[in-house]
């Protein structure tokens, strides 16, 4: 597995062309864009796609998202482009928010989990854009962590769960967003799949006719929007949302604390931002780093229910969600 360091906001064409030309041969790299690390590879070479699913332990029935340089590579993925999906691409991409389109020819099935849709986004982070530009090819890529795992936000998340399955990394520090996009299908009534920080309302502005987000999935359903899975974006300890009191009744090493203040008399607490984007750029690491501790409860404080922690909100659910 070889690492490159690059500069997050200036990243050398140089430095990350052995990455690119790694994408283009096959190969699977991990890189950063603006939500999570993605695992990479060549979304037109079907073998490629097939180490990344191999690499993450992932079932083949969940589909991957497609990353492209530039609004117009979109048409070697998708085979329509509706009047809304152009606007919706002008007013947030580059940017977190995944849309799910009639599927291009071009790209194999093995992708898409055999669906007749595909997931595209133009991510805006510096690294992953000049290293899709740079490889030529539109990039199928998941989160860079294992099946039902946190997805990753820095390089060494990304290395204690994959180290031995990946070809290379691209590390260029801890990732702006934190949380993944938001996916929204335009396939027949629009409809938000996956809550991410760009929020329903904020897609309200361009989409008036969107549907709210349905957190109920039954079964099957999840098949084809594996991100609505009932347990995903999991750590190792068991999550509960606590009370702030509760905390003090668990004051154990084996009980970490993601929360909005430090814990009397020590233990293990990771104090969160209070603003919402602040505090989603953090959670992951948090949940990361009580893993690595050992931990095998971890209480969150709740944070504010109001419309801007949605997203994060929908995480943390997830993330207490036992295994059944
Ligand atoms: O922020 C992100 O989206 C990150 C970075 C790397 O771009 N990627 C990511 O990929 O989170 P992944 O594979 O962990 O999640 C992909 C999500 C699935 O949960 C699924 O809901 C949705 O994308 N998806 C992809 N293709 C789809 C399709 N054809 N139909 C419905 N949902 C699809
Ligand atoms: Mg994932």
């Amino acid at each position: 597995m070889k690492r490159i360091v690059v500069d997050a906001n200036d990243p050398s064409s140089e430095d990350l062309m052995p990455a690119a030309e790694a994408l283009r041969e096959g190969q699977v790299v991990a890189f950063p864009t603006e939500t999570v690390y993605g695992l990479g590879a060549n979304a037109l070479d079907a073998k490629a796609v097939g180490r990344i699913f191999e690499a993450k332990g992932r079932p083949p029935t969940n589909p991957l998202i497609v990353h492209v340089a530039s609004l117009d590579d979109v048409s070697s993925v998708v085979r329509e482009w509706p009047d809304c999906a152009q606007q919706l691409a002008e007013r947030f991409w580059p940017g977190p928010l995944t849309l799910v389109l009639r599927k291009n020819a071009l790209i194999p099935g093995i992708v898409t989990a055999e669906l007749d849709t595909v997931g595209v986004r133009i991510p805006r982070h510096p690294v992953a854009r000049r290293l899709i530009e740079l490889a030529g090819v539109p990039v199928a890529a998941p989160s860079a962590n294992r099946y039902m795992g946190v997805s990753p936000t820095t390089a060494e998340h990304v290395l204690k769960g994959l180290s031995n399955e990946i070809d290379w990394v691209v590390d260029s520090g801890p990732t702006e967003v934190g949380l993944e996009s938001t996916v929204l299908s335009l396939v027949g009534r629009p409809r938000v799949l996956r809550l991410g920080m760009i929020s329903v309302d904020t897609l309200k502005e361009v989409l008036p006719e969107l549907d709210p987000y349905y957190d109920e999935v039954t079964e099957g359903v999840a098949a084809s929007s594996p991100g609505q899975a009932r347990r995903h974006y999991a750590p190792e300890a068991k999550v509960i949302i606590g009370d702030p009191e509760l905390r003090k009744a668990f004051n154990s090493p084996r009980v970490g604390v993601v929360g909005f203040s430090r814990l009397e008399g020590g233990g293990l607490c990771r104090v969160m931002p209070t603003d919402p984007d602040g505090y989603a750029r953090e959670l992951y690491d948090a949940l990361h780093m009580m893993d690595e501790a050992g931990c095998e409860y971890i209480i969150v404080d709740p944070p504010p229910t109001t419309a801007k922690w949605q997203a994060i909100w929908d995480r943390l659910r997830r993330a207490t969600e036992s295994e059944s």
